[in-house]
């Protein structure tokens, strides 16, 4: 229990905090982080983390960019606030579209700004509904997900999540929303089975799905290039083309969340042009302000769009909007995230860096506690298993990741993301992260790995290494 009137006492006396169990944070209280330079935060004691996970795999330019910041004070003093709906517009909304419009992977695409992923995506939701209703297909309605996809918190944002434990006891999923098998090869793969097998019975199932639920009943089709919460699940590489494919023969939108992988995390600046999709509609949020300021797009492209219209002339009225949607303090964070991307040639900078990242990453193969290395881009995932040549994977999912984690963090001031498949620890560093950074990073790991590999092979949790 935290002591005296401490920050984290007074936290745990009146936060309701996400993503923990409510009776530990309570008694616990969490760690306070009260400061930031680079790819560095402090807490209340003064201790630098070196943060590995990039906040919420947001902060891509670190923690104290002065362009960021500056950009933000210099427009709240602009105008702090105005709104964007009913005949209303502001001119950092303005040139943002404008300037995404020249970038995004979608030819004449519009953008309804909203706060976070989750409302985005569960705007998305609204929109293919107003879409299919406009134009007079009111039964086209449905989306399908896939299973350990992570898509947001809100009631139809976590119904395309498909992570079990943001389902149960939320009444959740939605009706409309379907889960498939997800792409992940190292844990879904039958004995056996190479990954063009693999491939082919995933694209199979998605077929069967569509044509069981009947393709006049599908609207569209939502991943992450390459899923970040459900544990970096790189698919095989033939996969994405394969299932557009299929998509495109039903007449069934591609919708791509790049909330995580979007701005250069892939290597790319998209994570649909490492993964060779063609989008019809994307999710923005996290790195398109660096986190510094809430903010999310939901770009559609130009045939929802015109339906939407179609529709709303009918009707007279868009009855959708939100307060702070394109919020212009926000808005100027992005545009000056953009900026940088042109001015620090970020896109090289992050070629350059990811090639060692993933030399780095890869060398954690030989670990006798390592299962499975992925990794693309500045986006990377070190997977641990109980016996590595009978794929034997620890009881209970996750408990060894966790102690993992906590010990790099008490020990090593290393804060790395555990994520909900298998035990897992992931790796999305802010974009700005050096070379000698990348070899700090995973020289932390590596001392919190061997010693979780002692401790555990002492308490005869894993074969006899
Ligand atoms: C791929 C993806 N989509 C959507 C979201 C939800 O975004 P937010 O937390 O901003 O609501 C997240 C959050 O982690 C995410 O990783």
């Amino acid at each position: 229990m935290p002591q005296g009137n401490s920050a984290a006492t007074r936290d745990a006396r009146h936060i309701l905090h996400g993503y923990c169990n409510l009776a530990d944070q309570r008694k616990n209280g969490p760690s306070v982080i009260s400061g930031g330079q680079g790819i560095y935060v402090f807490d209340e004691n003064g201790n630098a983390f070196l943060e590995a996970a990039a906040g919420m795999w947001c902060t891509a330019f670190g923690f104290n960019d002065e362009e960021l910041i500056e950009a933000a004070i210099e427009q709240l003093y602009k105008l702090p606030y105005y709104h964007t709906l009913a005949y209303k517009s502001v001119n950092p909304a303005i040139d943002l579209a404008e300037k995404l419009s020249k970038i995004v992977p979608i030819h004449n695409a519009k953008f309804h700004f909203a706060l976070s992923g989750s409302e985005a995506n569960d705007f998305l939701i609204k929109f293919t509904r107003y879409y299919n209703n406009s134009i007079g297909r009111p039964e086209k309605k449905k989306i399908i997900s896939r299973i350990n996809g992570f898509h947001g918190a809100t009631l139809g944002a976590a119904s395309l999540s498909g992570i079990p434990v943001m389902h149960k006891a939320f009444d959740l999923p939605i009706k409309d929303i379907i889960h498939i098998t997800e792409p992940n090869w190292f844990h879904n793969a039958y004995i056996g089975e190479n990954s063009n097998d693999f491939t082919n019975r995933l694209v199979k199932e998605l077929e069967n799905t569509i044509i069981s639920e009947g393709p006049e009943t599908i609207a569209g089709f939502i991943a992450e290039p390459i899923s970040g919460a459900g544990g970096v699940i790189i698919p095989p590489s033939n996969y994405y083309p394969r299932i557009q494919k299929i998509l495109d023969h039903h007449d069934i939108m591609f919708f791509a969340d790049e909330v995580i992988c979007g701005f250069g995390r892939t290597g790319k600046m998209w994570g649909c042009e490492s993964m060779d999709i063609q989008p019809s509609t994307m999710t923005l949020a996290k790195s398109l302000t660096s986190g510094y300021q809430p903010l999310s797009a939901l770009v559609i492209n130009d045939t929802m769009y015109q339906g939407m219209e179609k529709g709303c002339d009918n009707i007279g009225f868009f009855g959708h909007g939100t307060t702070y949607g394109g919020h212009p303090v926000s808005c100027a964070v992005a545009l000056k995230v953009l900026d940088i991307f042109e001015s620090r040639n970020m896109l090289k900078h992050i070629s350059k860096v990811s090639a060692h990242f993933e030399k780095r990453i890869a060398e954690f193969k030989k670990h006798p506690l390592v299962g499975n290395v992925r990794s693309k881009g500045l986006l990377g995932a070190i997977e641990l298993v109980a016996d590595k040549n009978k794929k034997r994977f620890f009881e209970p999912k996750g408990s060894v990741a966790k102690r993992l984690r906590d010990l790099a963090e008490e020990r090593h001031r290393l804060i790395v993301r555990q994520v909900p498949c298998g035990d897992t620890c992931a790796f999305s560093p802010p974009l700005i992260i050096t070379e000698n950074e990348i070899d700090d990073m995973f020289g932390r790991f590596s001392l919190a790995l061997d010693q979780i590999t002692d401790e555990i092979t002492k308490e005869g949790l894993i074969n006899k290494i």
